[in-house]
């Protein structure tokens, strides 16, 4: 798919000569919908009479204005789209969401048609500025027209739709904050829909390598710094998690290291994705029954990788790093076995009680290895860590867990904002308990209760003091919350909630 081409318009909409030309309109609390144009109103009023069209959200009406007629619209197609009932009480986070759910029904009835080229007008709501609808109704449409074909033949009967060409913004105020604003919601969502590429490739399309080709690309397209170990490196530096999970498998282990270092550099962030390019549990395998979905254990991984796109456009103040320690977990004669007792990098030794409790374990030497190197000033890992965390939060929520307030609100306000919300749960030593070994010194699994708490445990004997937040996406990264701009497959989590948290880093510091 080409990417789309954006364009912000003060131009009238009526001469706009495309595919699908849309209205964004609200659903009155009482009365009928209205629009602030005469002939739409007509329409509506029309329309409304034999009860088609209430503005309930994702509720369409499509028309098809004659084009011969002297005055009206130009375009092919016009469009009513729902977008729910007006509420005062709705802050700008669910404002955002609505605009973005909005955007995501215009990308579904643009696949419908095979729309090429269309137009959005931008809805001018209460409690809500122009740049953030515009913002969120591009990440919307963007976010919705996502589709992975690669491995699909071409169907003869119904010719493939390659995606939108063009979206133009329709707002009566065209400023430049409207359209930067509109450029940042396009790089978001592009970031997204590059997590969500890679996720889509399966065990045997995407491996340890291809993280760092992609880390090589990245770093050739913006000027940013790949740095890849490889086994003999990991051996040398002691990273015996990362090397214990690979011991079963032919691919051999990268560790991809991407850096962003800004001329004015004032501060530096960590972020560490899990690259588990297929998790079979190793000798502790897991049930067959939906193990497939196991290639999509190496979305934190996509998300940090995917991440440092916008990092790159960007080009923040901020330095941002991002590691990701990548293998797949495989069983076999050389496999990691239960009972084994591995030396993480930073010294502490480990009893593995459970080898599908393997993430915790990569992650471990990544964060250990970055936070000595780079010294940053927070660190926040994404993983598909815990099979627990769906038994809490379902697959609504991503677990939150960290040892500093003010990162943990800062994350929560980034994700809030971005329709990927956040919940935290707690750490302590109760918790640490859990993980103790009598062998070594702690264990990678902690019992029955609080498994995504004591994955975290383990991960925080890792950051020492840095201030650290952990991500648990195994809920989301995937069967995410069913919504217009998400599709069935990997969701891309987690990325536009790092850009926004990027975009907000204070330099006050933490
Ligand atoms: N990758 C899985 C976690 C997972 C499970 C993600 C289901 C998404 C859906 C992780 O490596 C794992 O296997 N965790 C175990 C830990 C246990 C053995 C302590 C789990 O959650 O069962
Ligand atoms: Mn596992
Ligand atoms: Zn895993």
């Amino acid at each position: 798919m080409e990417a789309t081409k954006l364009v912000l318009s003060g131009k009238n909409p009526e001469t706009f000569k495309g595919d699908l030309l849309v209205y964004c309109l609200e659903q009155p609390t009482k009365g009928k919908v209205k629009a602030d144009h005469p002939l739409i109103n007509n329409w509506l009023k029309a329309h409304g009479k034999l009860g088609e069209f209430s503005g309930k959200t994702g509720e369409t009406l499509v028309l098809y204005p004659d084009k011969n007629q002297d005055e009206g619209f130009k375009v092919k197609r016009l469009m009513f789209l729902g977008i729910g009932k007006s509420d005062k009480k709705l802050g700008t986070s669910e404002l955002r969401e609505r605009c973005r759910i909005a955007g995501g029904h215009v990308a579904a009835q643009a696949m419908r048609v095979k729309a090429d080229k269309i137009m959005v007008c931008l809805p001018e709501l209460d409690g809500i500025k122009a740049g953030d609808v515009a913002e969120t109704i591009v990440e919307g449409v963007i976010l919705g027209d996502y589709r992975f074909l690669k491995y699909k033949k071409e169907d003869k009967d119904e010719p493939s739709y390659n995606g939108l060409n063009e979206l133009r913004l329709y707002s009566n105020d065209p400023t430049i904050t409207v359209r930067k604003n509109m450029m940042s919601g396009l790089r978001s969502a592009q970031a997204a829909c590059k997590a969500r590429d890679m996720a889509n490739e399966p065990g045997n399309g995407w491996t340890p390598a291809s993280f760092a080709a992609v880390g090589r690309d990245l770093a050739e397209q913006y000027g940013l710094q790949c740095t890849v170990l490889e086994r003999a490196d990991m051996e040398h530096l002691g990273m015996g998690g990362l090397l214990a999970v690979n011991q079963g498998s032919v691919e051999p282990p990268k560790m991809v290291i991407l850096e962003y270092n800004p001329p004015k550099k004032t501060q530096t962030l960590l972020l560490v994705g899990k690259g588990l390019t297929f998790d079979s549990g190793g000798v502790s395998i897991k049930p067959s029954a939906g193990m497939e979905d196991m290639k999509y254990d190496m979305c934190g991984g996509a998300a940090v990788l995917a991440m440092m796109q916008a990092v790159g456009e960007e080009q923040p103040d901020v330095g941002v790093i991002a590691i990701v320690p990548a293998t797949d977990n495989m069983p076999s004669g050389a496999a990691l076995k239960p009972g084994d007792i591995i030396t993480h990098y930073n010294g502490i030794t480990s009893e593995v009680v459970n080898t599908d409790a393997e993430g915790r374990l990569i992650l471990a030497d990544a964060m250990a290895y970055g936070i000595k190197k780079f010294k940053p000033d927070c660190v926040v890992d994404l993983a598909t860590l815990t099979g627990a965390v769906i038994v809490g939060l379902g697959h609504h929520y991503t677990g939150l867990l960290g040892n500093n307030d003010e990162l943990v609100k800062r994350l929560l306000r980034a994700g809030k904002r971005c329709g990927e919300p956040l919940w935290r749960l707690p750490l302590g030593s109760q918790y640490s308990k859990q993980i103790e070994s009598k062998v070594a010194d702690i264990k990678n699994t902690g019992g029955p209760g609080a498994g995504t708490i004591t994955a975290a445990a383990y991960l925080e004997k890792f950051v020492g003091d840095t201030p650290w937040a952990h991500l648990d996406i195994a809920g989301t990264a995937w069967n995410y919350t069913e919504k217009s701009y998400v599709p069935q497959g990997p969701s891309g989590v987690g990325v536009r909630t790092l850009i926004e948290f990027i975009r907000r880093w204070r330099k006050t510091g933490i």
